[in-house]
């Protein structure tokens, strides 16, 4: 059996669709030397070593970095700064982005979250990396803003990595959704999920309840409707929340469903990120025939006007973030 690997397969989508230079396929695989790292990292996190738990430190968005944070944000930033793909970084742990110096660099910028659901570590649940992959706009040398707050529609790739009960990648560079997963006796990560498509609709709905009474009257009602009795429409969903968005979005990708962050008192623009998780989550979800929306806005028409700003998010199977839409305009 002909087996694909990631590299394989970005080469032959630059071929087809983004002249082939090279250079993508080049950072991919800079990017997956560090999925490696960190899964070996995870998988062996509680044995031995000072690896798990917090720093002591908080990041810009107010949150406790856990030592794994910090781990993979360094390893992948050292990587990719000298792959010569890049121009520029910025990551949910670092408040400002990291500029390559010009004989080092290429013509990308590569935003991370570099360890997404990493509250989840210490307790042995799935976690995972996203990236976003923007082409260099503004002309020269200079990193400007222009490069660096780009609409989420002009992105060239997105994807993730998910270090669950195997590590996968998926991801898209604009010409559907493929998934990967690694052979850890290769160190090879193999194409496992050729174009995958999101059902239409699903029956699950990932949100934190806990937050209810912080919400707004039309969340609540929505919530409400998920969980009537009405075989018709295949209610009552089922209520799945990890906790790792990666791993939420994964499932849901994969079973159809919705995963929200909605807007909510405390957080009156919810508590994802635009550039780390809400935008390539939207990119990869759109190739693969699912929405993404602020529950009034598409998530790709957004231009972030700053690098770690938040945006409530609804994400999934497409009718079900349509009845989202639909009871947040009424
Ligand atoms: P991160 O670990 O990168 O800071 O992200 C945590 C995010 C996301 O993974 C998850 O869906 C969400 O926070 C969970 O938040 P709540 O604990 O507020 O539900
Ligand atoms: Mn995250
Ligand atoms: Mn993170």
């Amino acid at each position: 059996m002909k087996q694909t690997t990631v590299v394989q397969h970005v080469q032959e989508q630059e071929k087809k669709f983004l002249g082939a230079t090279g250079e993508l396929a080049s950072l991919m695989n800079e990017i997956l030397a560090g999925a490696k790292i960190i899964s070996l990292e995870l998988n062996k996190a509680g044995i031995g070593g000072d690896i798990l738990g917090a720093t002591g430190t908080r990041n810009v968005h107010g949150e406790a970095v856990q030592k794994l944070d910090d781990l993979a944000n360094s390893t992948f930033l050292s990587i990719i700064s000298k792959s010569g793909t890049v121009c520029a970084i910025t990551s949910e742990e670092m408040e400002n982005p990291v500029i390559v110096p010009p004989e080092q660099a290429g013509k990308y910028i590569f935003m991370m979250d570099p360890l997404d659901g990493s509250s989840n570590i210490d307790v042995n649940v799935s976690t995972g990396t996203i990236f976003s992959i923007y082409r260099k706009k503004s002309p020269g040398d200079k990193v400007t803003d222009q490069d660096l707050l780009q609409k989420g529609a002009d992105q060239v790739a997105a994807g993730y990595v998910v270090y669950g009960s195997s590590t996968m990648l998926v991801y898209s560079s604009g010409h559907g959704v493929h998934g990967f997963t690694l052979d850890p006796s290769l160190g090879d990560f193999i194409l496992s999920h050729p174009d995958i498509r999101i059902p239409e609709q699903g029956n699950i709905y990932s949100v934190n309840e806990g937050n209810t009474e912080n919400w707004g009257d039309k969340q609540k009602k929505f919530i409400s409707y998920l969980k009537e009795k009405d075989r018709a429409s295949g209610r009552p969903y089922k209520a799945r929340y990890i906790g790792s968005f990666v791993s939420d979005f994964h499932r849901n990708l994969l079973k159809g469903g919705i995963f929200m962050y909605p807007s909510d008192a405390k957080n009156p623009s919810g508590k994802l990120r635009f550039e780390f998780e809400a935008g390539p989550m939207a990119f990869i979800v759109e190739n693969a025939g699912g929405r993404a929306s602020t529950g009034s806005e598409r998530i790709l028409d957004i231009t972030p006007t700053d690098i770690h700003q938040c945006v409530p998010l609804y994400i999934g199977s497409r009718f079900d973030v349509e009845a989202a839409e639909e009871f947040l305009r009424n």
